[in-house]
C-alpha cells in the first residue's frame, strides 16, 4: 500500500460505531457506487491514470473534448474575460484559466447544482480565485443577466453542450439505461418534471413527434405506442429499456440488437432534451451571443447532434448575412481520429466558431 495515496483512516469519534464499507472485489466494477477508486482521482491518481489509459473516462469525471481545437478558434490570452456556458467537470475552463492569467477571468456557468459545486471546490483547489474564476448557476439562455457583472462585454464564449460524464454515469440522475435508476433525465433536478413524471401525460402523438424531431429516430410510431401503452411500466431507466427492446424485438424481427440499442440511446437522448427544453434554451442562447460578446469577440460551439448542430450552424449563417459576425467557420471541426480513439465520446463531436463583427 502506498502511504502517499491511502491517507490513514480516520479515528471514529467516540460513541459512533464504525461502519465499514463493503469492498468491491473485482478489477472492473461494474456499478457506479463500486467504483469508488475512480470517483476519488486525488486519493487514487494511479488506478484514474489506468482508467485513462483503457481508453475509458474515469467514473464521476468528464473529459473535455477538441480542447487544442477549441483554444485555437477561441485565442484566449493574457488579460481577457470569457464565458465557458457550459462548465461540466472545469476541463475546458480550466485550460481558458490558464491562457488568460494574469489579469483575466472566466465565468463559469452550468444549470447543474450539483456538479457546479463539486466543480467549484475543485477549481478553487487548483488555486482559482473568486477574482479569476467566477462560477453561477445559470441558464445559458439567460447569459445577458452577467452583463452587469461583467461591466461590458466577454472576449470570448464557449458552450461545450449536452451532458457531462458525471451526469451519465450517475444511476441516480437517470440518464443512462446501462444501470436501474429513475427515469428523471433533468439537468437541474429542482427545475421542471422529470421524464417519468412527462410520460405518465404525453399524449401519443406529441410522444412520436418528440421522438422524431429530437433524434430523429426512425422506430418513433412503434416505441411511442409501447410506451403509451404501458406508461405505468415504463417510470425507470432500465424498465424503460426494456419496453422499447420488446416492442422492437416482437414487430421487427429483423432488427439487429445494435439498432435496438440505438434506438434506446436515441429515446433517452430525445426525452432529455425534451424535459430540459434544451433546443428552446439554445435558440436563445444563440440569440443572445452578438449582445454580449465585445466587438471582435469569439464563440466557439460544440455540438454532439444534428438538432443542436443545425441550430449552431442556422444562427451563425444567419449572423454572417446579417453582418453581425464577421467570420464563421466554412467547415465543422471534428475531432482527430487519436482524440475518437482514445475518447469514444468524442466522435460526434462537431465544433463551429463565429467572430462578432468589429465597428470601423
Ligand atoms: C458536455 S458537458 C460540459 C463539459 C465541460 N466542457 C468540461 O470540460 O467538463 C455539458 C454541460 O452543460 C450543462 N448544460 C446543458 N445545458 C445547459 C444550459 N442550458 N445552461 C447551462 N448549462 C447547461 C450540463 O449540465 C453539463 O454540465
Amino acid at each position: 500500500m502506498n502511504a502517499a495515496t491511502h491517507p490513514p483512516p480516520k479515528p471514529a469519534t467516540a460513541g459512533t460505531p464504525v461502519k465499514r464499507r463493503v469492498r468491491y472485489r473485482g478489477t472492473h466494477p461494474r456499478r457506479f457506487v463500486d467504483k469508488y477508486k475512480e470517483l476519488d482521482p486525488v486519493r487514487y491518481a494511479a488506478d484514474h491514470a489506468r482508467v485513462i489509459q483503457r481508453g475509458d473516462t474515469p467514473a464521476g469525471t468528464h473529459r473535455p473534448i477538441c480542447v487544442q481545437e477549441v483554444l485555437a478558434v477561441l485565442e484566449p490570452h493574457a488579460g481577457q474575460t470569457g464565458l465557458d456556458a457550459t462548465l461540466g467537470y472545469g476541463g475546458h475552463c480550466r485550460e481558458l484559466l490558464a491562457r488568460v492569467l494574469p489579469g483575466g477571468r472566466v465565468f463559469g456557468i452550468d444549470v447543474d447544482a450539483v456538479e457546479l459545486a463539486r466543480t467549484e471546490i475543485r477549481l478553487r483547489a487548483s488555486g482559482f480565485g473568486e477574482e479569476q474564476l467566477i462560477v453561477r448557476q445559470i441558464n445559458f439562455a439567460g447569459i445577458p443577466q452577467l452583463l452587469t457583472l461583467i461591466g461590458g462585454g466577454l472576449d470570448f464564449i464557449l458552450a461545450d453542450l449536452g451532458v457531462s460524464s458525471m451526469q451519465l454515469d450517475n444511476p441516480a440522475r437517470g440518464f443512462t439505461f446501462k444501470s436501474e435508476g429513475p427515469l428523471d433525465l433533468r439537468l437541474n433536478p429542482d427545475r421542471g418534471q422529470p421524464a417519468r413524471v412527462l410520460l405518465q401525460s404525453i399524449p401519443l402523438n406529441k410522444l412520436t413527434s418528440v421522438l422524431r424531431n429530437h433524434a430523429d429516430e426512425p422506430h418513433a410510431t412503434i416505441i411511442a405506442q409501447a410506451i403509451c401503452a404501458q406508461r405505468e411500466a415504463s417510470c425507470s431507466t432500465t424498465a424503460l429499456a426494456a419496453v422499447i427492446h420488446k416492442a422492437l424485438t416482437t414487430s421487427d424481427r429483423g432488427l439487429p440488437e445494435t439498432e435496438i440499442v440505438r434506438s434506446i440511446r436515441r429515446t433517452f437522448q430525445a426525452l432529455r432534451i425534451a424535459v430540459n427544453d434544451e433546443f428552446s434554451a439554445l435558440d436563445q442562447f444563440l440569440r443572445n451571443l452578438p449582445l454580449c460578446l465585445k466587438d471582435g469577440g469569439r464563440a466557439a460551439v460544440i455540438s454532439f447532434h444534428s438538432g443542436e448542430d443545425k441550430r449552431v450552424s442556422k444562427a451563425f449563417a444567419d449572423g454572417l448575412a446579417a453582418d453581425t459576425y464577421s467570420s464563421i467557420c466554412q467547415t465543422p471541426i471534428r475531432a482527430s481520429a487519436r482524440e475518437c480513439d482514445d475518447n469514444p465520446r468524442a466522435k460526434s463531436a462537431v465544433l463551429r466558431w463565429a467572430r462578432k463583427r468589429r465597428d470601423p
